[in-house]
């Protein structure tokens, strides 16, 4: 098991690639067994979650072949079998996703249930309630989700109880090869589901409304194969601009798109940071200690909660108090005590967590608990004074790309070692 070991105090400047995003990149494989025709997809992040799905669908009997760096052809042609198995699908819970396509392919598949998560319960009850509606049967039984259709799925209206992204995304595939037509209501609006509704009408699908919290799906009897460019990742580019916000620097962060972060760059500038962008960049200037800034996160397109361990990582060095509500995950402030490890003065009551600046940080040996917290031990070490060494890094490389070697491109101190 690797670490990181950080010494901070560098101040980061420079250019950064922003990657493919993860979690747009994990439905769009999952669409890939809508058809039997060959899917392309370019800008695919080298990441642990992204080799996990594609294992899961080498597992079911998809061909994958990999072009070239980032560029993926998925053929989930007949031999296709409809059965997910503990094994893959405890590794990453969006392995979920495969559900919603089997089914409405093969008319049945069996997936097996993700397990717990540190961030929170995460229950599917959405995902099968959408699923009971398109007309499936679903039995959860001996850990795995049974479902199957007599004929096709038949289009039907599905109101959320909440905006669920999975959900969503669930839904919106497997009402593509339903009969009819499927009006998915209180979707959530994520740019991710934006994406893979290009997908899918690249594919031949007609999903209308993405986007939006209500979205048309027009059952087809068959989609075929296309090409798609993955969307960039708003969380890992939000990631790089708080690392420059946090050590007075001055980032550009390439290949990104400013539109998905307007609620992250508002934030920002509230911390006193300086930002300019044009259509696929946005450049932070920071002179002084950022501002304390309060939030609560919220289904987009408000304040993302993978941006929240971030933001707490930098109320941790700013001038005053901050306070922050997580409103989606019941359990993601694991972070905070790695964070009081490193001299951080945060208090945690409920949903709430009250940051209050300190003028500095101090190294000290923490664990990574989860994707975000993993980036937001990450930020505070390269301000903490002395080197932090960061155990569990395996979290981060489930969604952050060549983490270390992005961060020493701007000039951070950063070395990846045997733990
Ligand atoms: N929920 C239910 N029932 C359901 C589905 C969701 O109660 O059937 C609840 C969840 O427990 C949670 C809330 O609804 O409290 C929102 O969950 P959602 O379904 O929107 O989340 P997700 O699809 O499981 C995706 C991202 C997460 C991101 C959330 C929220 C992927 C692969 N994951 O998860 O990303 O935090 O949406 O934006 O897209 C991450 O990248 O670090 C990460 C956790």
């Amino acid at each position: 098991m690797d670490k990181l070991v950080i010494t901070g105090g560098q101040r980061l400047s420079g250019e950064v690639r922003i990657s493919g995003s993860k979690n747009a990149a994990l439905p769009l494989l999952a669409a890939t067994l809508l058809t039997a025709d060959t899917v392309r997809l370019h800008n695919i992040p080298q990441l642990q979650d992204i080799s996990t799905m594609v294992q899961l669908l080498g597992q079911l009997g998809a061909d994958i072949l990999v072009n070239e760096t980032c560029s993926l052809d998925v053929t989930s042609g007949e031999a296709v079998q409809a059965f997910a198995p503990y094994e893959l699908v405890r590794r990453m819970r969006a392995s979920i996703l495969v559900l919603g396509p089997l089914l409405a392919r093969f008319g049945e598949a069996r997936v097996s249930l993700p397990g717990g998560c540190a961030i929170g319960s995460r229950p599917v009850d959405q995902h099968i309630l959408g699923l009971r509606a398109l007309g499936a049967e679903v039995e959860v039984e001996s850990g795995y989700v049974h479902a199957r259709v007599q004929g096709r799925l038949r289009g039907a209206r599905v109101l959320f109880d909440m905006a669920t992204v999975g959900g969503t995304e669930n839904l919106m595939m497997a009402a593509a090869l339903a009969q009819g037509e499927t009006v998915l209501e209180n979707a959530a609006r994520e740019p991710e589901i934006v994406d893979l509704a290009l997908l899918l009408n690249g594919m031949g699908a007609r999903v209308d409304g993405a986007g939006s919290d209500c979205i048309h799906i027009t059952g087809v009897d068959r989609l075929h194969g296309c090409e798609h460019r993955v969307v960039s990742d708003r969380i890992e580019a939000g990631s790089y601009l708080v690392a420059a916000a946090m050590t007075r620097g001055d980032v550009v962060c390439r290949d990104t798109d400013p539109s998905l972060l307007e609620a992250v760059l508002r934030k920002l500038q509230e911390a006193g940071a300086e930002v300019s962008h044009g259509v696929d960049w946005v450049r932070l200037q920071m002179s002084a200690r950022p501002r304390a800034v309060s939030f609560r996160t919220q289904p987009f397109p408000a304040f993302p909660t993978d941006m929240q361990a971030q933001f707490m990582a930098m109320n941790c060095i700013a001038e005053g108090t901050g306070s922050i509500i997580e409103t989606i995950f019941e359990n993601r402030y694991m972070h905070v005590q790695e964070l009081n490890r490193l001299g951080a003065s945060i208090v945690v009551d409920g949903h709430t967590a009250i940051v209050h600046g300190v003028d500095a940080l101090q190294s000290a040996p923490v664990m990574a608990t989860d994707l975000r917290a993993s980036m937001s031990l990450v930020l505070a070490a390269l301000v903490a004074q002395g080197e932090t060494h960061i155990h569990r890094i395996y979290h981060i490389d489930r969604g952050y790309e060549r983490v270390e070697e992005k961060l020493r491109q701007l000039g951070a101190q950063v070395l990846r070692a045997p733990a």
